[in-house]
């Protein structure tokens, strides 16, 4: 039901997806969903703005939505969160700069995934860190974490850091307990503080799971920094709210010692976005997942049919689909080839790191209908 959407609306929607390349060109690029917004996230933002509460909020404690994030996180994940370790801020990538530049020094190296998330890059080289590259190992069945790489890298004396992105954008990879193990045993020997990125939490395929990366043992609530948000889960990305987390004792003061006028007053919209999502939701989070996971499979089908020399292996979480279109002979950027020849936009692969040349990232959150046009204007782009 939820994915049965009206197409005109879509592509008029305000907002960066549809309005960058106007409604005649499919958009299946930013990490936008094409869906609506849950029906009790929408009745509790009505609410709040007919009641005209729109002026400064409560500072002091209870502080509702973060007590709703430490529910949240311990019924769906077990992680047992404390309030009290918790920072609100405005969105996930001012959490991560946040924790970078309070836990790492300017000319330090910081490690993350790659192909990576394309605000990695630009936050840790806009800070004067070094961006240090453990590239994900392709296999078969998808891609792994490099652990003996990462130990290498990390062996640098400048290292301080790993950015972690679970599950990862853009190849879907879920870590599991086995790999947070390894890389948690690398980060306690190289000493790095692990900054782990987990806004696409809520997105995972069963039967993987989500564990985020702090619950995992002792030591890694020792050694982590959680930035993580209910923004991609319910497509509410434009509300701006994400949480900062740490309860280790090296790292959680640090966080709390972030000035609070510097990041701001949070704004009151997203927190009761936040608190009706993952309250009232969770009935809609479970079609979406499901949905979701319907589209992955579909896409395989698609691509198979259409453009059976495009890599894809359908991720285990996120809606983002990573596809290698080497064997299309588009060059390194198959993105603007769509774009020209067939209006269908993707994101390029470039974007993403080196590892990005000849690929492309498909957003599929969207109709099974939009799916099929997005995969036969890639078709069309190729004269097929
Ligand atoms: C891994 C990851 N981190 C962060 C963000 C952006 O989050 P925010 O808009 O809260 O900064 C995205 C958005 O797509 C993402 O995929």
């Amino acid at each position: 039901m939820i994915f049965d959407l009206d197409s005109d609306r879509v592509r008029h929607r305000p907002g960066i997806k549809w309005g960058r390349q106007g409604p005649d060109v499919a958009a299946a690029w930013v990490a936008d969903m094409d869906l609506e917004m849950p029906a009790p996230v929408l009745a509790a933002l009505r609410e709040r703005i007919d009641s005209g509460g729109l002026g400064y909020d409560f500072y002091d404690q209870p502080i509702p939505v973060l007590d709703v994030f430490a529910k949240r996180m311990g019924e769906a994940f077990g992680w047992q969160v404390d309030s009290s370790d918790t920072v609100r801020v405005h969105d996930v990538i001012q959490g991560l700069e946040l924790a970078i530049t309070a836990c790492t020094k300017p000319g330090e190296g910081i490690i993350f995934q790659t192909p990576a998330y394309p605000p990695f890059f630009s936050s840790v080289e806009g800070h004067g860190r070094r961006v240090v590259a453990n590239p994900l190992v392709r296999h078969d069945a998808g891609w792994r974490l490099d652990v003996d790489h990462l130990d290498a890298v990390a062996a640098a004396p400048d290292v301080t850091a790993v950015i972690v992105c679970q599950p990862h954008n853009p190849c879907g990879v879920v870590l599991d307990a086995d790999d947070i193990e390894a890389l948690i045993d690398v980060a306690e020997r190289r000493d790095l503080v692990v900054i782990s990125d987990e806004i696409h939490c809520d997105l995972v395929y069963p039967p993987m799971r989500h564990l985020p990366v702090a619950s995992a043992s002792d030591l890694a609530a020792q050694r982590t920094v959680t930035v993580t948000a209910a923004t991609k889960s319910f497509n509410m990305a434009g509300l701006r709210m994400a949480f900062l987390h740490s309860a280790s004792a090296r790292y959680g003061p640090v966080v709390q010692a972030i000035p609070k006028r510097l990041i701001g007053g949070i704004g009151i919209l997203g927190q009761v976005a936040t608190v009706a999502g993952w309250t009232e939701a969770l009935d809609w989070l479970d079609e979406l997942v499901t949905g979701l996971d319907h589209n992955r499979h579909l896409l395989a089908e698609l691509l198979a049919e259409r453009l059976p020399e495009v890599r894809y292996r359908p991720p285990d979480a996120t809606y983002l689909a990573w596809l290698d279109c080497r064997e299309l002979g588009l060059g390194d950027d198959p993105a603007a080839a769509f774009l020209e020849h067939g209006k269908v936009y993707l994101n390029s692969g470039l974007d993403f790191g080196p590892e990005g040349a000849g690929h492309v990232r498909l957003n599929f959150a969207t109709s099974p209908q939009m799916l099929d046009e997005i995969t036969a204007r890639m078709a069309e782009a190729l004269g097929r």
